[in-house]
């Protein structure tokens, strides 16, 4: 199953993701992880990704169609894959549109989770991340074990630096105006299954469930 998911910052993608992979057993490729990894190593691609992530900028479009590309060749996403906060501009899905007829693939889905903009400011404010292995949290809706301590390895929880109220704005701008086209694009293929993003975690993931089947 080759799918995407998509939807605003905070609606649950990366929540949703977690569980669509170990369900159907396909990896998990978030550009958004894949760029906080290369912030914690310092590479040279993670002190060029900080400068825009942390004002809620995106990503240049050639820095992110390149790792995304190299990502999707490699051995374990032969069988599928879910692709989580890529393409998030016309110019990335033409590029996915590229890589996939290259790679002789087509896309089976789209999800789109669907939140309102009030929501998302509580998830997102409310959201703890392990700075670690990526595991996400929030202080009410989602509680590690332990107050303020990862549960997968340990380590004390942050809130991202891009989780601040002002910075969501520049964020919820950036996704209405450039990424938001993308889901029309996607649309008009008849690939998009839309999915009510309010209720419980579980109660999305059923949701997800239905559209994508057992
Ligand atoms: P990325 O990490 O992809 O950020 P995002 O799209 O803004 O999405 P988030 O990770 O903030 O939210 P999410 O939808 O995954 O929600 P989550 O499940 O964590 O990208 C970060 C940055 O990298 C971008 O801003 C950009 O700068 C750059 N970037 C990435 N990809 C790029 C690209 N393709 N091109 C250019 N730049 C790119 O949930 C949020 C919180 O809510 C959590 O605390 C969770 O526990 C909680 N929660 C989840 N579900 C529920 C629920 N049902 N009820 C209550 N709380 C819930």
């Amino acid at each position: 199953m080759r799918l995407l998911i998509m939807g605003a910052p905070g609606a649950g993608k990366g929540t949703q993701a977690a569980m669509i992979k170990n369900k159907y057993n396909i990896p998990h490729i978030s550009t958004g992880d894949m760029f906080r990894k290369a912030i914690n190593d310092a590479t040279p691609l993670g002190v060029i990704a900080k400068s825009y992530i942390d004002k809620g900028n995106y990503v240049p479009d050639s820095i992110t169609i390149e790792l995304v590309k190299e990502r999707l060749s490699k051995s374990d996403c032969v069988n599928g894959f879910l692709l989580d906060g890529y393409p998030r501009t016309i110019d990335q899905a033409v590029a996915l549109d590229d890589i996939m007829k290259e790679l002789g693939i087509h896309l089976d889905g789209v999800i789109d989770i669907e939140v309102d903009d009030d929501y998302l400011i509580e998830r997102i404010t409310g959201r703890r991340t392990c700075p670690k292995c990526g595991a996400s949290y929030h202080i009410s809706a989602f509680k590690p074990k332990v107050d303020g301590i990862c549960d997968v390895c340990g380590t004390s929880l942050i809130q991202r630096e891009d989780d601040k109220e002002e910075t969501l704005k520049t964020r919820l701008i950036n996704y209405y105006e450039k990424t938001e086209p993308v889901l029309n694009y996607y649309r008009k293929q008849g690939l998009v299954k839309s999915i009510n993003g309010v209720g419980s975690i579980e109660e999305i993931f059923a949701r997800v469930v239905k559209e994508l089947g057992e």
